[in-house]
């Protein structure tokens, strides 16, 4: 797919999002938040709903904590926001930003799963447990946060990298270390002359659970 392609399927996603009213949650939105950045990025983030900030905006990532995510990839692997693609697995924001529901979900599925078909990132960044289990699943973050794994998903093989969600590294100095921590991993992970250990090792071919 050429770069012009990508964006305007990219834009196509985004507005069925916009236009989608199938859920309580998606009317009652002062906006959806399909999700931002380059068409082409290496990476993704992707993160687990809207908060207040993003549903007045439209955009991912931007209140308190999506501040704290930016900044720290900014100042960590000299990656400006706009080079990534983020997104979230749930595009309209849960009222009092409360967990969002199996229905909420797998209604917004396809257009994740669109959407990383389109981009073909190398390297997903996983933001929390909602989004780490939509890929790596029946594991805990403090266990696994920080080791880059590979996943076959939708037929293509990509890095799987989970992290902790920016909000969680707000509410503690231990965590907000290892988030930190775990960005210059993922600078590492970028570093075709020095990969990590964990993956320099591995077989080509399949992988899911190989790196531990
Ligand atoms: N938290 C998320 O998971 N996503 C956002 O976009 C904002 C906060």
């Amino acid at each position: 797919m050429t770069t012009q392609q990508k964006i305007e399927e990219l834009n196509k996603i985004a507005q069925e999002i916009k236009s989608f009213q199938g859920l309580d949650i998606a009317r009652n939105a002062t906006h959806a938040v399909p999700g931002e950045g380059h068409p082409d990025a290496q990476i993704m983030f992707i993160g687990e709903a809207p908060g207040q900030v993003e549903d007045s905006t439209g955009r991912p990532f931007v209140g308190q904590s999506g501040q704290l995510m930016r900044k720290t990839l900014t100042e960590t692997t000299s990656i400006q926001p706009e080079e990534v693609f983020i997104t979230n697995i749930v595009k309209f924001r849960p009222p009092d930003n409360r967990d969002p529901n199996d229905i909420e979900i797998e209604t917004c599925r396809d257009w994740l799963d669109r959407q990383i078909n389109v981009i073909q990132p190398k390297i997903i960044c996983t933001l929390g447990r909602f989004s780490m289990a939509k890929f790596i699943p029946g594991v805990t973050i403090s266990r696994v946060h920080g080791q880059p794994r590979f996943v076959t998903f939708q037929g293509n093989k990509f890095i799987i990298f989970p992290m902790y969600h920016p909000a969680a590294a707000l509410r503690g100095t231990g965590t907000l270390n290892e988030f930190k921590q775990d960005f210059n991993k993922l600078k590492n992970l970028l570093d075709p002359a020095s990969p990590p250990k964990d993956l320099q090792s591995q077989p080509s071919q399949p992988l899911q659970a190989s790196l531990f």
